[in-house]
């Protein structure tokens, strides 16, 4: 059954640096609307959800992520993107800091948590981890330079040839693997502001499952969590730079807006070859829109809602995924 992309947009609170330089707040929150207010001029964006600078990452899970897990028991494909300008909070909400842990570190609890109460079944869990950078892609948990490559497979679906693929057994593999991924992100930065930002992180766990002692016939799930490059980023001249920072929006906005009825350009950058199933194909996807409460990213603020408004009509067809031959460990 196809169903519409969820998307949910978060404030963020003013950071310490904004508030000393008196930065003025330009959005309000009325139930499940974002109202940017500046120049005397009220906009509003309806969503599926939005959440204000004074909830949790936690709650934020719990509200808009769990019910995903569920689906992902089920076998469907699940993928949450954070979506946003230059120092939005989009990192904030997805890997988040040790008192206020991000989305990912509450669905690995939450994951594991689900698999000790279903004593009937057998799991096998894989992660992998990939950075798109200017259209090259960097294997954060195994660093190496062997050619990696976009592929299509009848049977795997979509995957990178040649990125690792780490099993892990319980939640401090996964959150290792995790944290050591994000560590490699943040080594291997350069120049914090203008090169970071146009990165793309592409988290994936690898769900199987099936009934312990049947057949070998199972479910899987591929479980995306990406933490995309800056949406203000788009103003260089440079293809590979563009291709990278403007992939995710030009595809939402070819799905969702304008262009519905195009061609949809898939191969046009690495992030968006890999995300080919989370946009307009096969998974369950919740987009969400982060944003900064200031004056100063006024503009980045509404680039990033107008991208979010293409999102909501964007359709997917999650399917349940059987795995005729599941792993082991
Ligand atoms: N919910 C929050 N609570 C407190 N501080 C936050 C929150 N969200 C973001 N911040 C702070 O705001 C700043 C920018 O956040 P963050 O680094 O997550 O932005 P970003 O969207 O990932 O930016 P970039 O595109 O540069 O990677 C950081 O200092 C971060 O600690
Ligand atoms: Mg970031």
């Amino acid at each position: 059954m196809p169903e519409h992309i969820k998307v949910v947009a978060c404030c963020r609170p003013f950071t310490p640096d904004e508030e000393s330089k008196g930065l003025k707040n330009i959005i309000k929150i009325s139930g499940d609307k974002l109202i940017v207010e500046a120049a005397s001029k009220e906009q509003s964006f309806g969503f599926d959800g939005v959440h204000g600078h004074n909830e949790t990452n936690a709650r934020i899970y719990q509200d808009q992520c769990e019910q995903l897990l569920k689906r992902s028991f089920e076998g469907f494909n699940v993928s949450i993107l954070a979506m946003g300008a230059t120092g939005a909070g989009k990192t904030f909400l997805m890997t988040g800091s040790e008192k206020n842990p991000g989305i990912v570190p509450n669905l690995n609890r939450s994951l594991f948590q689900h698999m000790a109460t279903k004593s009937n079944k057998e799991f096998f869990i894989t992660v992998s981890y990939v950075e798109v950078l200017d259209e090259k892609m960097t294997d954060l948990l195994n660093p190496h330079s062997n050619p990696m490559k976009v592929r299509q497979h009848p049977h795997k679906g979509i995957f990178v040839e040649g990125l690792s693929e780490i099993v892990v057994k319980n939640v401090e593999d996964l959150k290792n693997m995790y944290e050591q991924g994000t560590r490699a992100r943040q080594m291997g930065a350069t120049d914090v502001s203008g090169h970071r930002t146009r990165a793309n992180s592409i988290f994936t766990i690898t769900l199987e499952q099936k009934e312990m002692k049947t057949s070998r016939v199972g479910l899987k799930s591929l479980i995306r969590l990406v933490d995309l490059a800056g949406t203000e980023s788009g103003g260089s001249a440079d293809p590979s730079i563009l291709a990278g920072v403007q992939g995710v929006p030009n595809i939402l906005s070819i799905l969702g807006g304008q262009g519905k009825g195009r061609a949809v350009p898939y191969r046009d950058s690495k992030v968006t070859q890999i995300l080919q199933d989370t946009l307009g194909g096969n998974a369950a996807t919740l987009v969400f829109a982060v944003v900064s409460p200031t004056d100063k990213s006024y503009q980045e603020t509404l680039t990033t809602l107008q991208y979010a408004q293409y999102a909501k009509s964007v359709k997917n067809s999650p399917k349940m995924n059987m795995v005729s031959d599941m792993r082991k460990m």
